[in-house]
């Protein structure tokens, strides 16, 4: 295991040779990645609760921002984009599963992704990503530009019906409202 001493920073590990001209969405995935390998920057800060996911930002420059999740069971995101920014997620441990598609419309996609596995994804991707395992998951997410805004939707008779447009800065709203009108809006469809 390497010590402290000789552990690249999550600075250097944004900026690799090479990466810095272009942020293409299959480096975001590269960056997750990279980041997840050195669990000791990010250790310290994993905690499970099982009221709400607990986050934390790792990194932000003006270009990309990684953040922390960590996922006890059961909880999910509802269905959301990421206002504009494109990003990827590598999962570390414990797995997750992803209803995905496009704010442009069409049918939802579920696939599992297990400790190893990740995504890239570009400005237009919706998703809900869920712990549907006991075990808990760690997942790092990486987004460029970072966010300042999420949608936030629910799958209808008709289709995508957009909840609610929320500025923020991190990947973890208050969604809480959400979840009820989700509800009624699926139960009444
Ligand atoms: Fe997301």
């Amino acid at each position: 295991m390497a010590s402290l001493s000789d552990m690249p920073t999550i600075s250097e590990l944004v900026n690799v040779p090479g990466a810095a001209a272009s942020v293409s969405q299959r480096s975001l995935l590269e960056t997750a990645r990279r980041i997840g390998d050195h669990r000791g920057l990010w250790d310290q800060e994993v905690e499970f609760d099982l009221a709400r996911r607990h986050y934390a930002r790792l990194y932000r420059d003006h270009l990309v921002e990684v953040w922390l999740i960590c996922w006890d069971y059961g909880q999910d995101t509802l269905l959301h984009d990421h206002g504009g920014s494109s990003g990827a997620f590598a999962v570390i441990d414990g797995e997750l599963l992803e209803d995905f598609g496009s704010v442009t419309g069409g049918k939802l996609t579920t696939r599992r992704h297990r400790a190893g596995g990740g995504a890239f994804f570009g400005p237009r991707y919706l998703h809900n990503l869920v712990a549907a395992n006991a075990v808990p998951a760690v997942s790092i997410h990486v987004y460029s530009p970072p966010l300042t805004s999420m949608n936030f939707y629910c799958l209808v008779r008709d289709g995508l019906y957009h909840l609610r447009r929320i500025p923020t800065e991190s990947p973890e709203p208050d969604t809480a409202d959400l979840v009820d009108e989700a509800a009624d809006r699926y139960a009444s469809a």
